[in-house]
Formats: structure tokens, C-alpha cells, sequence
């Protein structure tokens, strides 16, 4: 906060947890600039009352709390998050995929309930990485990452995005054939209309039974309900999810008794080096969009 306390007044929530709307809205109604989190709601509610706002930073790459479009109609800059956080969401992933196909997180809930038997041949037999085919959906940065990782797995690539990219080792298909192909399915796509609920019923039965969703995108990329059903009915082997929908899950939500299913709390870039990576580009972005310099990391819905 220094660099920004240098030239500017500035106003913090240092209550516990995400800083309560009411609060943001009227605090906001004087800012001319705002940084801000993917808990904060930035939609007509606060916009209408900041007549002096010019610049919002986002510390998060994903902008899907913030009403995009609005903020252009107001002429208001909006900065993010990019590229600081690709390299550690992509080690989440890898994570996520190899504790839900290695079925880790079951084993670990044995040794701690007192369960851990003698060894037996077949006992939490999981899926393996190596030699099997990742379905990635969505390829910008953190996807590209994920890819990478991938071929040291010596997987095979699939990958869905609205468009190829320039890519040598993952071919582009449809999200059907990645689905239906793909032993492990990661979501690393944003969040948007287009995206919103695009992983339901339908797309989760032409997944194989023996195959894992990983999702370090957004949770509802994922209709839950179906996403219940599927890991209930055995049309997918499990999911590991970083994010879910709704977030933070209540305790007692369906999705947390069920064995083949593992959630953590939204972690995905939560690395020390990382979330002050993100710290400090979000700084900068707010400092540039007041000074009238061009961003660092200017959103563009353009990618
Ligand atoms: C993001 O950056 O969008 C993450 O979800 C938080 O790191």
C-alpha cells in the first residue's frame, strides 16, 4: 500500500473477511479509483453512486464480479491481474488432477479416521497421468501453462477454445470430442455469458466413467446439481475443485460427502510469491490509471 499512500489518500477494509456491500458502495461513492477483489460485487449498485471513479483494479486475473460493460459505458478503466498468476494456478491444476486421480485425499481421510488397513493389491486404485489424454477447456494463458505441464507427462493434448490457437503439441476439437476423449478434463476458462453453466447433464454423460474434472476456473463454469449426479451416479470417476458454485460452500452442501469428490477453498494462485505478485500489479495498475499512464495489465475483453 506504500506506493500508493505516497500520492494519494487512501481508505481500507480492515475488517475480517470481504468488506461488507453497503460499506464498499458508499466508500466508493467519493473514490476516484478502487482495488479491489473477486468477493466485491461492482455492478449498477456501486457504479451509479461513483460519479468520481476512473479506474477499478482487480487483484485477480478474472474480472467476472465486475459489470464490464458497464464500467466501459462510464468510461471507467478496469485493470487485472494476468500472467502472475498463470504458472501457479497450472501447478494447482496439476495438483487437483493428481490428488483426485491418485485418489489421495480419500486415502489421507483413511490413515486420519483410524481406517488404514493392511496393504491390498486393488485398494483406492486410481487413474494415472502419464500416457493418458488431458482435455483442457479453454486455452489462454493458464491452459497454454497447464498444456506444458502436460507433456512432461507425455500426455496428449485436446483442448477446446473458441478459436485454435498456434499450438504444437495439443490439437484443437470440439468441448464433445474433448469430452468424450479426454481421460482428465481441466476448466481453465473465464467466466462468462458464453461459459456460464457450459459443463451440465449433457456434457458430463459424454464424459468417461473412468475420467476426473479438474476446475481452477470459475465455479459456475459447472452446473452443480448435474456435476452431484454425475460423481453420485458414476458417469465421471471424480472431480477436484478449487472453485465451486456457490462459494464458499456451506458445510453441510452435498458436494462435500461425497468420497470422490475434493474441494479446497478457491487456492488456485495462492502461493506467497504469487498473491504478492498480484498485490503489487494491482497497485500498479491503480497507480497508472490515476496518473492517466497506460496500465500494466489494462483489462481487454479482447483477452
Ligand atoms: C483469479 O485471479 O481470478 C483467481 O480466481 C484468484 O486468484
Amino acid at each position: 500500500m506504500a506506493p500508493l499512500r505516497y500520492e494519494h489518500d487512501v481508505t481500507t477494509w480492515d475488517g475480517d473477511g470481504p468488506v461488507p456491500n453497503d460499506v464498499l458502495v458508499s466508500e466508493t461513492s467519493t473514490a476516484e479509483g478502487l482495488l479491489c477483489m473477486i468477493t466485491d460485487a461492482i455492478g449498477a449498485p456501486l457504479l451509479e453512486r461513483a460519479s468520481h471513479l476512473r479506474v477499478i483494479s482487480q487483484m485477480a486475473v478474472g474480472v467476472d464480479n465486475i459489470d464490464i460493460g458497464e464500467c466501459s459505458r462510464r468510461g471507467i478503466l478496469v485493470g487485472h491481474t494476468p500472467g502472475v498468476l498463470t504458472e501457479t494456478v497450472a501447478d494447482s491444476a496439476f495438483a487437483l488432477l493428481g490428488a483426485a486421480a491418485r485418489r489421495l485425499f480419500e486415502g489421507e481421510r483413511e490413515v486420519r479416521s483410524g481406517k488404514w488397513g493392511p496393504w491390498e493389491p486393488f485398494h483406492l486404485t486410481g487413474g494415472d497421468l502419464h500416457d493418458t489424454t488431458l482435455g483442457i477447456v479453454g486455452m489462454g494463458r493458464i491452459g497454454r501453462a497447464i498444456a506444458r505441464r502436460a507433456t512432461g507427462y507425455e500426455m496428449r493434448v485436446l483442448y477446446s477454445s473458441p478459436a485454435p490457437k498456434d499450438l504444437a503439441d495439443a490439437d484443437h476439437v470440439s468441448l464433445e470430442v474433448l469430452l468424450a476423449e479426454s481421460d482428465h478434463v481441466v476448466l481453465s476458462a473465464s467466466l462468462n455469458d458464453a461459459t456460464r453453466g457450459l459443463i451440465g447433464a449433457s456434457e458430463l454423460r459424454l464424459m468417461r466413467p473412468t475420467a476426473y474434472l479438474v476446475n481452477v476456473a470459475r465455479g459456475p463454469l459447472v452446473n452443480t446439481v448435474d456435476l452431484i449426479e454425475a460423481l453420485l451416479s458414476g458417469w465421471i470417476a471424480g472431480a477436484a475443485l478449487d472453485v465451486t458454485d456457490p462459494e464458499p460452500l456451506p458445510r453441510d452442501h452435498p458436494l462435500l460427502s461425497l468420497p470422490n469428490c475434493l474441494v479446497v477453498p478457491h487456492l488456485g494462485s495462492a502461493s506467497v510469491r504469487t498473491r504478492n505478485a498480484m498485490a503489487a500489479l494491482a497497485v500498479e495498475n491503480l497507480i497508472a490509471g490515476l496518473e492517466g499512464w497506460s496500465m500494466p495489465a489494462a483489462y481487454s475483453t479482447a483477452g
